[in-house]
């Protein structure tokens, strides 16, 4: 069964617009949990935006299922990974004027410094992921660099203009899955899935989680956390409205 991790860094985006302690997204993260999420994600920006040191130690002690750090190739926070020993690293490229993180990683074109981390990362015992764009260079390079994962970006999917579109992106991700799942790399994918469009991808095999945040933290503000959460695993299990769907 596919896997849902929620990411929890809206909650703390929330939280930094006043300065103060709430809403905490820990608190989240153990309400999503309890709510059947198998994992929690942060990113730890490099301007500390939404997440801070605080919260991702505090989730290192409180998160029973997987936390999965979101982070850029950099020495400073490649340090915190190693202190806090997240189960899994994701690479994400980031630019401070970003509003979420737009593109994948250009892997072929840092291929020295994220072998050296990976590695460093891996005699630590952290395996790695890399956020990468459903092209088969991108997955290629991957490999060669010794990731244990990709997430598959899902951005141009969520964004597509029309069904042709959205169609297209479709069949290069699957392809994508595909190839890495052939390299024998781990898969997620991810990025602007929501209640509307996620569903076409439980056709698909060899998808190991889904990582979402935007959408449920969203629905979250108007029906609860609890439902969001379990609403989006019922859609990534195949099921709608506690019935599952014919293949
Ligand atoms: N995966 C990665 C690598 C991301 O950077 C983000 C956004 O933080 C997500 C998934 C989740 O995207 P969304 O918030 O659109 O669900």
């Amino acid at each position: 069964m596919p896997k849902l991790s929620v990411n929890v860094d809206h909650v703390a985006t929330l939280r930094q617009t006043r300065g103060g302690k709430q809403p905490d997204p820990v608190a989240a993260a153990i309400i999503a949990e309890l709510a059947g999420a198998d994992g929690i994600i942060v990113h730890l920006r490099e301007d500390r935006r939404h997440i801070q040191d605080r919260d991702l130690e505090l989730l290192r002690q409180v998160v029973k299922t997987r936390v999965n750090l979101e982070m850029a190739n950099t020495e400073g926070i490649i340090q915190m990974a190693l202190k806090v020993k997240p189960d899994l690293v994701t690479f994400v490229p980031e630019r401070r004027q970003e509003l979420t993180t737009e593109g994948g990683l250009d892997v072929q074109s840092h291929r020295t410094s994220l072998q050296k981390n990976i590695q460093k990362l891996k005699k630590a015992g952290i395996p790695s992921s890399l956020f990468i764009d459903a092209d088969p260079l991108q997955v290629k390079a991957s490999k060669q660099v010794g990731a244990d994962c990709v997430e598959i970006h899902t951005g141009k999917y969520a964004d597509a203009p029309d069904g042709q579109a959205r169609r297209k992106e479709f069949l290069r991700i699957a392809q994508a899955i595909r190839q890495a799942r052939r390299l024998g790399l781990r898969v997620n994918i991810g990025h602007g899935l929501d209640y509307q469009n996620v569903s076409p991808f439980t056709t698909l095999s060899g998808i190991e989680d889904y990582s979402i945040g935007h959408s449920i933290i969203s629905r979250a503000v108007l029906v609860g956390l609890e439902r969001a959460v379990r609403e989006m695993k019922q859609l990534i299990q195949g099921f709608h409205c506690g019935e599952r769907q014919e293949r």
